[in-house]
């Protein structure tokens, strides 16, 4: 049987969220176990950076998502899981493709618009993030990516990047990564204005205490046009809908469906139910994460730095080659 490869990143900036495990770290665990799919994940650690950071807290963060993702499922037995910044023919490939990616792409890209939006200070490394986002996959030579959908803008020009690379380079070196977006492709924030974030105070934290996570899933938004119990729900523009169409049996999604558009059920009965569906999953995780230790977390990352650099290197040999990069 022939093998894909899968790449997929996190960055380490703040707590994983549910939308960051029903959108996209969920996938990465269940692709781990197709066959016939090889899966590299990494910390994106370099992505980080493209944002003020605290150094410190950065280290601490990269160290935990590692330790988050384990819990989470991310065996490293079945997969590569390493550190971004670790590996570093991921900055140098991220060059080499900013040699045939047209600045006027970047400029379009909507996270460069929201995150510089009212920024104090804007690094050009946020300008090209999507470069090396772009590096990260295909020096893995990874053709499936899962993702939530903020990141399809960012994938399309990956697949830009190959055709102009392979066309100007009268090789073909890459291949065009596909997307394998989850049924919650994107999940809001809490407060109703955009995608759930990391860098925002709009998140539900996957490893937050049961009554902590209860008391943000409580409070979010809702359908604001259903004010009494009795208003005609519209499931399909709420945001709590759509965290039980990835949590609940089908069953209960069409239970939720029927009783919230016939005005029976009120959104709190809904949260009450996505609650408890969340807590039977994410309760065993967080036990899982007090029995990983910083050891086997630091093992893992060291045998995936070694895994990865095996494939990086193979990968950055060919690209400086045919770009007459080097002797
Ligand atoms: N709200 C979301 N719904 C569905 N999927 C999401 N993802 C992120 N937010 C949502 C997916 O999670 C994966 C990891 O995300 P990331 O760490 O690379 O960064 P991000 O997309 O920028 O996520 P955040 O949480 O919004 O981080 P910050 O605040 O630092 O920018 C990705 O596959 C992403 O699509």
């Amino acid at each position: 049987m022939s093998t894909a490869r899968v790449f997929s990143g996190a960055q380490p900036t703040g707590e994983l969220h549910i939308g960051n495990y029903l959108g996209a770290i969920r996938n990465w665990v269940t692709m781990m176990h197709e066959p016939g799919l090889e899966c590299t994940y990494a910390i994106v650690d370099a992505h980080a950076i493209t944002m003020p950071h605290d150094p410190k807290e950065l280290r601490e963060r990269t160290l935990r998502l590692a330790h988050d993702l384990m819990a989470l499922g991310v065996d490293p037995k079945r997969c590569t899981l390493f550190i971004q910044s670790e590996v570093p023919e991921h900055t140098e490939l991220a060059w080499y493709l900013a040699a045939v990616t047209p600045m006027g792409d970047l400029s379009r890209m909507t996270q460069f618009k929201d995150k510089s939006d009212n920024a104090e200070f804007i690094s050009s490394a946020l300008f090209t993030y999507p470069t090396l986002m772009a590096a990260d996959i295909l020096l893995h030579q990874a053709t499936l990516v899962p993702v939530g959908d903020d990141q399809l803008q960012h994938l399309e020009l990956a697949r830009e990047t190959v055709r102009r690379f392979n066309h100007r380079f009268k090789k073909n070196v890459f291949s065009e990564p596909k997307p394998r977006l989850s049924r919650a492709k994107r999940i809001m924030g809490t407060d109703g204005n955009g995608k759930m974030s990391k860098s925002k105070n709009n998140s539900i934290s996957i490893f937050d205490t049961s009554e902590a996570f209860w008391k943000k899933l409580k409070g979010a938004f809702t359908d604001p046009q259903r004010l009494k119990m009795t208003d005609p729900g519209r499931p399909a523009l709420c945001n709590i809908f759509a965290m039980h169409e990835a949590m609940s049996p089908p069953a209960t999604v069409e239970e939720v469906r029927s009783n919230c558009e016939g005005g029976k059920w009120g959104c709190m009965d809904c949260k009450k139910v996505v609650f408890d569906n969340f807590e039977t999953e994410l309760v065993p995780l967080r036990k899982k994460r007090e029995e990983i230790s910083l050891a086997d977390v630091n093992a893992a990352l060291d045998e995936g730095r070694d895994k990865a650099r095996g494939v990086a290197s193979k990968t950055i040999r060919d690209v400086r080659s045919v770009m007459g990069l080097g002797r």
